[in-house]
């Protein structure tokens, strides 16, 4: 953390406390508060923790308002035309690009631990057909650390680095073999001879009767999805790793928070829901009435694929994410398929629509990869658990720099109590 001489002045009740106030390389100051309940008896408060930085970082950067994302200082829209994902991962958990021998040395350790332990195949058809596969890939992932315990001791760089492989290399295999037991097709194993997004798909498309063999066009989208989801620093799901694995957990019980965290439809899960909705819309015509719903405050409904937390601009995965949306669209020949009519005529008309632009609302990353992911030949179902593939390479840059890192405490937040005082509890016979 820098040093500092610049400091912020807190007055509570009369009383003045010093707080100081540290520099990042790029991005807002932060005022260190941790010595200001020991001083002052105060908590701090900030639900959705949208002003509080919860640790330092020099995995990614995002500037809301610029609409910009640095991985390791590389903009994200030079990673994704000029690298691809494996080199992207490298970048994130090394911190440098890696020379052409670091990459074909790391490229080969993914290769090499993308099959899954043989006995796991059994803990698939311990689920129910119809379970969606993020539930199935919360439940895999967590059993990884019953079937890989020589990489589950935190304290030994050598297993850290282990079970980062395994999870970045194993959990295409996991998600394909979720989506192959949904459909009561038999799991279709990975092989070396195929780049990482090819696998990916082999995995999914292939039968034993037939082999799937992309065209390039598709290879290239899918690294894509998968190199624009690759990190986001502190979201939610990623902050649930880092709080996850503060208390000392194993790896695969972290990510395996993660994946649960990233499931829900204002984070990871914004893809199916986003897909559903233009489904549900089904019609240009009935634009304006879901417009309307999305405004109404008594309404719950909200646009989905639209806003961000931090984006107040626009989102600069949501630009690469339609270019990629309009080759795969025109290779396949649906250019003219009634969702991405709905789509495009829904963010035109929000973009001009003063409550969208008022609140800085725009798409967002999940608002073109669903019609990319559809065109694809993948159900709504499996849009979230690509998203968790993706996004496992940015949880473990996470979690390693978390763990190697001395100021790193348990997670351990307080919070404004609003419940009853001490009262003394009354027996049974007199409430
Ligand atoms: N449709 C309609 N109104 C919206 C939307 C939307 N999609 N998003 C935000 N608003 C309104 C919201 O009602 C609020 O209005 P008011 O100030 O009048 O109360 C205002 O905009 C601010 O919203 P907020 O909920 O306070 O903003 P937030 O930063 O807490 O939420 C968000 C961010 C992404 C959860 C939210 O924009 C949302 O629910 N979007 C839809 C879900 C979605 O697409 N999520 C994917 C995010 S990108 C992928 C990822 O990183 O996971």
């Amino acid at each position: 953390m820098s040093d500092t001489t610049k400091t912020a002045t807190l007055t509570v009740d009369g009383k003045d406390y010093e707080l100081p106030i540290h520099s990042p390389t790029t991005g807002p100051d932060v005022i260190d508060i941790r010595k200001l309940y020991a001083q002052a008896d105060v908590f701090t408060y900030d639900p959705g923790f949208t002003s509080t930085a919860s640790c330092d970082s020099t995995i990614t950067f995002i500037d809301g308002d610029k609409g910009e994302l640095l991985h390791r200082g590389y903009p994200i829209d030079q990673l994704a035309g000029k690298s691809h994902y494996l080199e992207v991962c490298y970048l994130l958990l090394y911190g440098e690009l890696p020379t052409a021998e670091e990459l074909e040395d790391f490229e080969q350790r993914v290769t090499t631990h993308t099959m899954l332990h043989e006995q796991m195949k059994n803990f698939f058809s311990g689920f129910r057909r119809d379970a969606h596969p993020m539930a199935i890939m919360v439940g895999v992932v967590g059993a990884m650390s019953a079937f890989y315990h020589d990489s589950t001791d935190i304290s030994d760089p050598w297993q850290r680095e282990v079970a980062s492989i395994r999870l970045i290399a194993k959990m295409p295999t996991i998600a394909a073999w979720a989506y192959k037991y949904s459909i009561g097709q038999p799991m279709v194993y990975p092989r070396n001879d195929c780049n990482y997004a090819t696998n990916f798909l082999r995995m999914c498309f292939s039968v034993p009767a037939e082999d799937y063999h992309p065209d390039p066009i598709l290879s290239r989208a899918m690294d894509r999805i998968f190199t624009l989801h690759a990190d986001h620093e502190q979201n939610a799901s990623t902050s649930t790793v880092r709080l996850a694995s503060s208390s000392g957990a194993n790896p695969f019980a972290c990510i395996a928070a993660g994946i649960a965290c990233l499931w829900g439809p204002a984070h990871g899960g914004a893809n199916q829901a986003c897909l559903e909705m233009l489904r549900e819309i089904g019609t240009p015509n009935r634009i304006p009435e879901y417009i309307e719903r999305a405004k109404d405050k008594n309404d719950p409904f909200r646009l989905m694929g639209f806003g961000h937390r931090v984006y107040k601009n626009f989102d600069p995965r949501a630009k690469v994410m339609k270019e990629s949306a309009d080759e795969v669209l025109e290779l396949l020949g649906v250019d003219n398929n009634p969702t991405l009519q709905v789509a495009k005529e829904l963010e035109r008309v929000a973009l001009e629509d003063p409550y969208f632009s008022e609140k800085k609302l725009y798409p967002n990353v999940d608002f073109y990869s669903g019609i990319i992911l559809d065109a694809m030949g993948f159900p709504t179902s499996m849009f979230t658990p690509i998203f968790a593939l993706s996004r496992t390479v940015g949880w473990i840059s996470q979690w390693k720099e978390m763990i190697g890192d001395p100021q790193n405490k348990i997670g351990r937040p307080r919070q404004l109590y609003l419940g009853e005082t001490a009262r003394d509890y009354i027996d049974i016979e007199n409430r």
